[in-house]
């Protein structure tokens, strides 16, 4: 069935308003007007961003990540709740909070929460001052916060046992991140995706950033109302550009990889070259066709499955 036109209408305001070039630094102003505006986010961009956040989950579930059945999770600036649904779904969680400066989003992800998981015990908070989750969830919220806003999350990641920020594969705002993470690594290890714990790569020269890309499911392709919408709304299905870091406490179980590989292969018709993160730096390595043919095939058809082409 084609989309609505409410539902479009409501979308891509909302696209105009996180696109918009001439806001500069300038914090975003509230702009959840009511529950069909985070319903609508929730069908579209919500369900592109619970696909990054199922790929950096699927990671941090690797490198060790520990389950959080009896913990609290707060979803910090949850808008629909994207976030909190997909953790809860991988790592479970007793109680889910939802924080957003927006009443209408908290609540309705809350409900969300409550909707999908009947033994989880969600709620809407309205105010993080005192809080002191085991789970931070922070989600495609950082490119939003004026000054007070990264003041209070900050001193919320300072309260936190473990915290998990995905946010998108932009340069601007994964340098932003990963600057962040180097601030932070006194307290905290990484659990992920970084080889090791020293200052970020990425950050040693200016067009270097850190990001990776999701892989849709099917139904991006299959499904003929998502097909139609997003081709209604200029939104190219393929591309899921993402950004994350995984912070706890305590080291985690797994092993740590010695490199992770950056963004997209850039595909030749014999030898492809890879950007990897390494202790030492970031490395442009290539991969023959001719020697690693079954590497190099994967890296044409399935790029965003290697994390590693070494080791
Ligand atoms: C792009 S939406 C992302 C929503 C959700 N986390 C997701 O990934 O789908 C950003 C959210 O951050 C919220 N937000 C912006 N500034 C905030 C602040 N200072 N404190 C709490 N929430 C904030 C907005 O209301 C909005 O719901």
């Amino acid at each position: 069935m084609p989309p609505s036109r409410d539902l479009l209408a409501r979308i891509t305001r909302l696209r105009e308003l996180f696109l918009d070039e001439d806001r500069g630094a300038r914090a975003l102003a509230d702009y959840w007007r009511n529950e069909a505006d985070v319903a609508a986010y929730d069908a579209v961009l919500g369900a592109r961003i619970g696909w990054k956040w199922n790929a950096a989950l699927a990671e941090c579930r690797d490198r060790g990540w520990p389950r959080a059945d009896d913990q609290v999770v707060l979803d910090f600036g949850c808008g629909s709740g994207i976030a909190a649904r997909r953790f809860v779904h991988w790592f479970g969680a007793r109680e889910v909070l939802c924080h957003d400066r927006s009443r209408v989003a908290a609540t309705f992800a809350a409900q969300a929460v409550r909707a999908q998981f009947a033994g989880t015990k969600a709620r809407a908070l309205p105010r993080v001052d005192d809080v002191r989750p085991d789970v931070l969830l922070v989600s495609h919220v950082l490119g939003e916060l004026d000054a007070a806003g990264e003041v209070e999350l900050e001193g919320l990641i300072e309260r936190s046992r473990r915290v998990l920020l995905v946010e998108p594969g932009s340069r601007t705002i994964s340098r932003r991140l990963s600057t962040l993470r180097d601030r932070l690594l006194g307290g905290f290890h990484v659990a992920a995706p970084c080889p090791d714990a020293t200052t970020c790569p990425a950050l040693a020269t200016p067009n270097d950033w850190c990001h990776f890309f999701a892989a849709p499911p099917n139904e991006a392709f299959t499904d003929s109302d998502w097909v139609l919408t997003t081709r209604a709304l200029g939104i190219d299905s393929r591309s899921l550009p993402y950004s994350f870091l995984a912070l706890s406490r305590a080291p985690v179980a797994a092993a740590v990889p010695t490199q992770r590989v950056l963004g997209r292969p850039d595909q030749g018709q014999h030898v492809t070259k890879v950007l990897v993160c390494e202790p030492a730096g970031l490395r442009t390595a290539t991969v023959h066709k001719r020697s690693h043919p079954e590497l190099w095939r994967t890296l044409k058809k399935h790029p965003e499955t290697v994390r590693a082409i070494e080791g």
